[in-house]
């Protein structure tokens, strides 16, 4: 919580009682703060997927807003300042902003950076790039997070190739999900394919529950992972599928300046996608399809090309 006195969480500028605290306040009398957890790993209650569906479908809005200006000549500074005002504009939050200390309200992660990048305004997309846009919302007091690659302009074929494995793992990853199987069918499905695609799974950040916090139980693994507790899908448990694939090795190294920043440790290229999903008693509802996916019933689409 941010104090009376300190610097609003919107980076505004202004001294938080001057700013959102009163909105805040008025937010947590009206009851839209969630009921708290169950506690019951990260299975939710029907009320809190209701919820999660609404910030869901606010971040699917805010990835089809954003991916028009993902474009040759914008700086990932001025993509940060729109998803940060696009946010607040509808009265939400963006996670990001402040979360253990990161300055901006969006992670964009272009060539060889694997995740976390901080946006720059001296940081422009230039035709060949491709670049991450990684958005995390709390609406109502839950959660919605998603990513998608983008490709700027003409890219290599090698580009092409990852970006490609990568979305076809987070959709072969989300085909996994349904109740009664272990949740390390995820990275049982993900992992082989990528790895006969000649491509590579990071192993050093993974998926992750959400719902009422960021970051929740459990760890969503893309590449197995032996010796870690069994867990059984479950309807109602809510987490994100979101794998990064290298071109080269797996191994990662964060930036030991900003601390943020994480790079391929072989300076090849990475990319990856992630939607929140939900289990159900029949299978799996995605929550952060944008209106466009759904509408025309895919998962995903990169330069035309349809993930269903
Ligand atoms: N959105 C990222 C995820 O998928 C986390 C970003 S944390 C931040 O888990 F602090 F870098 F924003
Ligand atoms: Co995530
Ligand atoms: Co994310």
């Amino acid at each position: 919580m941010t104090e009376r006195n300190e610097p609003c969480w919107c980076g505004s500028g202004k001294k938080y009682k001057k700013c959102h605290l009163s909105s805040d306040h008025q937010n947590r009398q009206q009851k839209k703060e969630p009921p708290q957890s169950t506690g019951n790993g990260f299975v939710k209650s029907a009320e809190q997927i209701e919820g999660m569906r609404k910030a869901g479908v606010f971040n699917g809005e805010l990835m089809d807003y954003i991916r028009d200006f993902v474009k040759e000549g914008v700086s990932t500074e001025q993509i940060n300042q729109l998803v940060h005002d696009y946010t607040l504009k509808h009265g939400h939050k963006p996670a990001c902003l402040g979360y253990r200390g990161f300055p901006k309200s969006v992670c964009t992660s272009r060539n060889e950076v694997v995740c976390h990048g901080i946006p720059r305004s001296n940081e422009v997309l230039l035709n060949g790039d491709i670049v991450n846009i990684d958005l995390t919302t709390i609406v109502g007091g839950y959660y919605g997070d998603s990513s998608e690659t983008f490709f700027i302009g003409e890219v290599s074929d090698k580009a092409r190739h990852l970006v490609d494995v990568t979305a076809k793992a987070l959709v072969l990853g989300i085909d996994a999900v349904r109740p009664g199987v272990p949740l390390m069918a995820v990275a049982e499905v993900i992992e082989p394919f990528v790895k006969s695609q000649g491509c590579s799974v990071v192993k050093q950040y993974t998926g992750h529950g959400i719902g009422l916090k960021f970051h929740e139980e459990y760890t969503v693994y893309h590449h197995i992972e032996p010796h870690t507790e069994r867990i059984i899908l479950t309807p109602g448990m809510t987490f994100t599928i979101e794998p990064m694939i290298n071109l080269g090795g797996y191994e990662v190294v964060t930036d030991r300046k900003d601390k943020w920043t994480v790079r391929t440790k072989d300076g090849s290229l990475s990319a990856q996608f992630e939607h929140t999903v939900v289990v159900t008693e029949s299978g799996v509802e995605v929550l952060t399809l944008t209106p466009l996916q759904r509408k025309e019933g895919i998962r995903l689409r990169v330069d035309g090309v349809e993930y269903r």
